[in-house]
């Protein structure tokens, strides 16, 4: 623990802070064991281009994790260390891909990336210019969930035409 690092927070406490990314934490590990998960079972049109992009979103939901507990540490904490919390601490919970059809997985997938999102957006407006080190990378964490909805909500919209397309055939 870091002393004159933990000493620039401002009108915050640090446990405070170490709860919220702890919280932050957990999603970022269900969110990788879903799209782990969803790359492996999932079925129908387009399922190639859909896998790699899952299997990209799993590989920073991973980096997500690290860059958090990093930063839990800094502050003197420690990352939830039982997977069995994972589920109890999350803000996101997990959403099992019981229906492998492509378009359910990316319907999953984007209401994941969006409850990320409002996470994330949520964690930047309790912290700001409270705790810029958390601020900064919670940022960054932020910015690659918004393009990872927006890399999902295209390729379902690529779907979707595909389909009309198909049908109009
Ligand atoms: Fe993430
Ligand atoms: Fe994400």
């Amino acid at each position: 623990m870091a002393k004159r690092g933990i000493s620039i927070l401002k009108d915050i406490e640090a446990s405070t802070v170490i709860n919220l990314l702890n919280r932050a934490y957990c999603d970022e590990w269900l969110a990788y064991y879903q799209y782990f998960i969803e790359a492996k079972v999932i079925k129908g049109l387009m399922k190639d281009a859909v896998i790699s992009e899952l299997n990209l979103h799993a590989a920073d939901e991973l980096r997500h994790a690290t860059m958090i507990s990093g930063r839990i540490i800094q502050l003197g904490g420690t990352p939830i260390l039982h997977p069995g919390e994972w589920l109890t601490h999350s803000n996101c919970g997990y959403d099992a891909p019981t229906n492998p059809d492509v378009r359910a997985v990316l319907d999953q997938a984007i209401a994941g990336e969006q409850c990320a999102i409002s996470t994330y957006s949520g964690i930047l407006d309790i912290i700001r210019d409270k705790d810029i080190v958390t601020y900064d990378l919670v940022s960054q964490i932020l910015s690659d969930e918004v393009e990872h909805e927006e890399d999902l909500q295209s390729l379902f919209d690529d779907l979707k035409e595909f389909i009309e397309q198909f049908k109009q055939a």
